[in-house]
């Protein structure tokens, strides 16, 4: 495999692509004349938010280059999967898609398959591509996304399946376009990478080390979202509470309060500053690193969002140890409870896992009486999944799989419930909604989201979506809310 080592990269590594680019647009403009149609791509995103965005990135490189959406897979002329590997399930997905392909790629040979993201960061996924699915032009990486105009370029002078899959990362690459899906939601990166090596986790093998982008391009971004009408940032990062580490203040870093920033909680400050900006939100928190000056900052700044997701992976202190994630349950729940005193009506979120090596019934146990205490406002329930590469896949006392099942299936239900649960005390309450799109039933129905997350479906014109409504709850679903619009705001 050509796993090439990291080349010096310069700051305008994005720029260097223009070239490419301005091919690319040449040779489409070409096949535009002689089929009447642009050339179409479409892109299968897997995994986390992080992957959302990068996704969103390679729309906006290809939209430069000429090309133009596919409604469906058989009228693309490409095909990206943007993969994640933090669960096999995910990988198995790909597998399963790309092999449902070969059809495809038969009938039209021009079709040109590129698989990306974080699964190509490991090798034996490379190797399995390699050998089983030669119908793939391009595989590459996490870390040389901002390459892929000229990496697409060469899939269309070779036949080859090209592999161009970097060990380590580079410096962070500004300026890459981005094309939103909603344009008025945002996501926006401040850092990435992850330094914790949870023990079940793979992805600071395959994201590498942490790297904050500087305050000044993470502001002038949002700043530019707002001009284009954007109402509401998600600040992403794998632990966004160590943002800012190792972060040498810049030359331009005076006035305007740049100086000032020198961690999260007073990036978040900052952010919140910013004229037009109505919400803020952030993810993922990492509890260990959860400063009372961060909720402090939530509580000050009226356009930070009353939402935390906060992964507590399991309320086994034992376990918590294994999983080296620094915290014990008590502390979890301290911060809980100080964060939910300080911001009145807290959402919180959290992500689980169950089946950890080692885990006993009586560890289970504690997750179960974790989640009666913190009552979540919703949660996403995994089964440990061995991620090879990581300690904990090479732990011997690995959980059975029909015990993962029952204890997976006995926190779902019982987590369910008390998300079901709480949603009821919504019903009769008034709630200021961001109104995103047309509801699932069609023309005269909406839906929006509230400060706290939740889900709201409403009746109403679809020239409101993205303005602001008071909607008064009338009933609640198991995992969404219904209500009347009482209010638009302007
Ligand atoms: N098995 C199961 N779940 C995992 N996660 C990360 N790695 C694994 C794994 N090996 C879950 C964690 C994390 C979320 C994004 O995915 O709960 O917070
Ligand atoms: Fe994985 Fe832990 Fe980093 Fe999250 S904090 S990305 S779970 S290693």
């Amino acid at each position: 495999m050509k796993r090439t080592e990291r080349p010096p990269l310069s700051a305008s590594a994005y720029a260097d692509q223009s070239y490419y680019i301005q091919i690319q647009r040449n040779l489409n403009a070409q096949f535009e004349i002689d089929h009447d149609r642009k050339r179409r791509f479409m892109i299968m995103t897997y995994g986390c938010q992080m992957n959302e965005h990068d996704s969103e990135k390679l729309t906006g490189m290809l939209g430069e280059m000429g090309y133009v959406e596919a409604l469906k897979k058989e009228d693309a002329d490409l095909i990206i999967f943007n993969t994640c590997c933090v669960r096999e399930n995910a990988e198995l997905r790909v597998y399963g898609n790309l092999g449902a392909l070969k059809p495809l790629k038969k009938k039209n040979p021009d079709l040109r398959i590129v698989v990306c993201g974080c699964m190509m960061q490991q090798p034996h996924v490379v190797e399995e591509i390699k050998a089983k699915y030669a119908h793939v032009s391009l595989v590459f990486g996490t870390h040389n996304l901002h390459q892929f105009p000229h990496l697409l370029s060469q899939t269309y002078t070779s036949s080859h399946l090209l592999v161009d899959v970097w060990d380590s990362e580079g410096e962070v690459i500004e300026g890459l376009p981005v094309t939103r899906k909603v344009g008025i939601k945002a996501y926006v990166n401040i850092m990435y990478g992850c330094n914790n090596f949870c023990t079940y986790c793979i992805v600071p093998y395959t994201r590498g080390r942490e790297r904050s982008r500087t305050p000044e391009s993470i502001v002038r971004e949002i700043e530019g979202l707002v001009r284009d009408g954007a109402k509401e940032v998600t600040l992403l990062g794998q632990n966004v509470n160590s943002y800012g580490r190792g972060l040498e203040p810049s030359a331009d870093s005076t006035g305007e309060g740049f100086e000032a920033v020198k961690d999260f909680p007073s990036l978040l400050e900052r952010v919140s500053q910013i004229e037009g900006l109505k919400r803020i939100r952030f993810m993922t928190s990492h509890p260990k690193d959860i400063s009372d000056e961060l909720i402090e900052v939530m509580a000050r700044c009226e356009n930070i969002c009353e939402y935390l997701h906060l992964p507590v992976q399991s309320g086994s202190d034992k376990v918590l140890k294994a999983m080296n994630r620094h915290y014990t349950k008590g502390q979890y729940l301290d911060i809980l409870e100080r964060a939910r005193r300080r911001i009145p009506g807290l959402a919180v979120t959290t992500d689980i896992i169950v089946g950890f090596p080692g885990e006993t019934e009586a560890d289970h146990e504690e997750t179960m009486s974790l989640i009666e205490e913190a009552r979540y406002d919703s949660a996403f329930t995994f089964m440990y999944s061995i991620r090879t590469g990581t300690p904990a896949a090479e732990r011997e006392d690995q959980v059975p799989e029909d015990v993962k099942h029952a204890r997976f299936d006995r926190m779902l239900k019982r987590m369910n419930d008390i998300v079901i649960e709480k949603n009821k005390v919504h019903v009769g309450e008034t709630y200021e909604v961001l109104v995103e799109q047309q509801g699932k039933d069609g023309e005269g129905t909406l839906i929006g989201r509230t400060r706290h997350n939740h889900l709201v479906a409403f009746e109403g014109p679809l020239d409101l979506v993205g303005a602001f409504a008071m909607v008064k709850i009338t009933k609640s679903k198991n995992f969404s809310l219904v209500g009347d619009i009482v209010e638009v705001l302007a």
